[in-house]
């Protein structure tokens, strides 16, 4: 390794995941991902206990990505975390462990916006977008679509004014009794089942705005009603009521998309976030970019959730652009982009 080597540390803890990344001259070495299982019994993520999760998991999950890279953590240039948005218990354990990290390395700090991250996320690996790109960022928490103009320049040109798409299949999963994260649940008897077997809303916003809200309480309404009449309803129509939600909600994500690209007029479509592992979604797009002529980018499956490969290759790029933070920086939860 020489001296002017750019290796980062990157760690990410906004929500319930504790990760951390080493990444030298632009290339992911590893991405190491504690996930937190200890939500799974409460249906949702607590905030309280993904932050002591997070306290238990930080040191051996930044030990264990120094230690495969091979490299000393002497040799760091710098180290980087996410300062959010996200959970603020979560957020201040990354912050308060890269601060003190960095103050003991002697090296500057750089601070990653967690969505900015996401995009970037398409940069760790081959194929990589052309700018301009559409980016749509889907995940449990954020509903955007992202024009990308170069690596620091992004703008959010449409955004969900409710729930986070990811949060809609999660609380729609729950009405179905699924377990939590109910997403992956959702995709798995989706592919079995008829995307047209019930109609559920499909909310039209002004501009490239999204709602999805409304599918939540018409499900809630629609099977309150049916398992009046039949009991086992939801468990004799699992398959069809996951395909015709699931329908729903990537109808709805791809009228907005395919509107953003018509309007700003470009080909070049990139999807980010948790969601942007549901196969329903990915052939979908798929699909319209044979027939559009799009050229469509999906990351692989580790840099779509939450993870700190996407966090070290925006702070490559912010090592480069020299864009460094001091040492009384805070986290934000309501972060924009
Ligand atoms: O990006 P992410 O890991 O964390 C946040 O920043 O929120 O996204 C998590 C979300 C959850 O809502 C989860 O249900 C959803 O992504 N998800 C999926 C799939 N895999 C994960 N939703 C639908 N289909 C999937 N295959
Ligand atoms: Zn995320």
């Amino acid at each position: 390794m020489g001296n002017k080597d750019i290796s980062i540390l990157a760690i990410e803890s906004s929500c319930d995941e504790t990760s951390a990344s080493i990444i030298v001259n632009g290339k992911v070495l590893n991405n190491i991902v504690a996930t937190q299982s200890v939500h799974e019994k409460y249906g949702g993520v607590v905030p309280e206990l993904a932050s002591r999760a997070h306290q238990e998991n930080i040191v051996p999950v930044v030990q264990e990505a120094i230690f495969s890279s091979g490299i000393k953590k002497e040799d760091l240039s710098a180290v980087a975390f996410t300062k959010g948005p996200g959970l603020m218990g979560s957020l201040l354990v990354g912050v308060s462990f890269a601060k003190s990290f960095a103050f003991g390395l002697g090296v500057p700090l750089i601070e990653i916006n967690h969505m900015q991250a996401h995009v970037l996320a398409h940069f760790i690996d081959d194929p990589k977008p052309e700018f301009p790109f559409i980016c749509l960022t889907v995940s449990g928490g954020h509903t955007q679509l992202v024009l990308v103009r170069d690596f620091l320049e992004m703008e959010v040109i449409g955004e969900t004014r409710d729930d986070a798409v990811g949060e809609a299949f999660d609380k729609t999963a729950k009405l179905l009794g699924l377990p939590y994260p109910g997403g992956p649940m959702i995709d798995k008897h989706a592919k079995n089942g008829n995307p047209k077997a019930y109609e559920f809303p499909i909310t039209r916003m002004p501009d490239l705005d999204y709602s999805f809200s409304g599918i939540k309480t018409a499900v809630l309404y629609f099977l309150r009603d049916e398992l009046e009449k039949n009991p086992k309803f939801i468990e004799d129509n699992m398959d069809d009521l996951c395909a015709s939600i699931q329908y729903s909600l990537i109808k709805m994500l791809t009228i907005k998309l395919e509107k953003a690209l018509t309007q700003y007029k470009i080909k070049n479509v990139a999807i980010a976030g948790g969601v942007s592992a549901n196969s329903g979604l990915r052939s979908t797009l798929e699909q319209m970019a044979r027939k559009k002529g799009w050229k469509l980018f999906v990351p692989k499956f580790e840099y779509c959730t939450d993870n700190a490969g996407m966090i070290a290759i925006a702070a490559h790029y912010k090592y480069l652009a020299s864009e460094f933070t001091s040492l009384d920086v805070a986290p934000i939860a309501k972060m924009k982009l």
